[in-house]
């Protein structure tokens, strides 16, 4: 019998799961792999509007990530607001300017150099949406209590990777932007201080004949080591 987890759960639901043929795991764990490799980094928008239902449903399954001890602190400020937009592009400019020109060492700006970035962020206002996502450091009770978040950038960077997916599985392009520093934005968008701005997510459909930098993604074997239960076949036996 398998070891089970101690239940000292109070409330409990039944868990919903449907187990899948081997088969049909190898097509939708391939499947899938084949949607998200398609993903790239878009830095050219066009002011082609989206509906606001798809934007809904993707940050829903954002808001599905797990959570250090279910705290889900996370917050996600969508703006479709034109001024707004504009107020973030200019406080971003400004930031960008003072960060290409003085603050970035060489080595940064070198690794950069193949992307093609520079302090110019027209994106910020040609495309249709921009979520900020906010990282809740605590957790605010009724009275203005503070209570403590646990693993805030992890769970909030799981959250954001699931709605950068769910976006793409949408059909829509995506930019991760993290002007530096941003603080700027809880000015802008009236978040408390207890929120920490993580990345800004732009998202749209791509500007027509939009070109991206020809770079390669690491193969498997250069960013997985494999620990497996069983030596391979071909390692030598031990004799006893
Ligand atoms: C945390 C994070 C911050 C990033 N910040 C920026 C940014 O400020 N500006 C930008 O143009 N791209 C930014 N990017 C996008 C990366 O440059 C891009 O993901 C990388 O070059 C790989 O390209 P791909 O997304 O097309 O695979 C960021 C990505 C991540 C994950």
């Amino acid at each position: 019998m398998t070891e089970k987890t101690p239940n000292t759960i109070r409330n409990t639901i039944e868990l919903a799961f449907e187990e899948l043929s081997t088969e049909e795991m190898k097509t939708r764990a391939l499947d899938f792999n084949t949607l998200l490799q398609k993903r790239r980094t878009v830095r050219d928008f066009s002011p082609r509007k989206v509906p606001r239902e798809v934007i809904d449903a993707c940050l829903t399954a954002g808001g599905s990530a797990p959570s250090g001890a279910h705290r889900q602190p996370w917050h996600f400020a969508l703006i479709s607001d034109p001024s707004i937009k504009r107020e973030i592009r200019s406080a971003a400019e400004i930031e960008e300017k003072e960060f290409y020109e003085k603050r970035a060492p060489q080595d940064w700006l070198d690794a950069l150099a193949p992307l093609g970035t520079d302090s110019s962020k027209p994106f910020l206002e040609h495309a249709p949406f921009l979520i900020v996502i906010f990282a809740q450091k605590f957790k605010l009770d009724a009275l203005g209590n503070r209570q403590k978040n646990y693993y805030v950038t992890e769970s909030a960077s799981i959250a954001t990777g699931l709605l950068i997916a769910a976006l793409h599985n949408a059909g829509l392009a995506t930019l991760t932007h993290t002007p530096s520093p941003m603080k700027f934005l809880n000015t802008i968008l009236g978040r408390p201080v207890t929120e920490k701005p993580l990345m800004v997510i732009v998202t749209g459909y791509p500007e027509k004949g939009t070109r991206i930098p020809d770079i390669q993604r690491k193969a498997l074997n250069e960013f997985v080591s494999v620990h497996e239960e069983w030596p391979a076949i071909e390692a030598p036996m031990k004799l006893l």
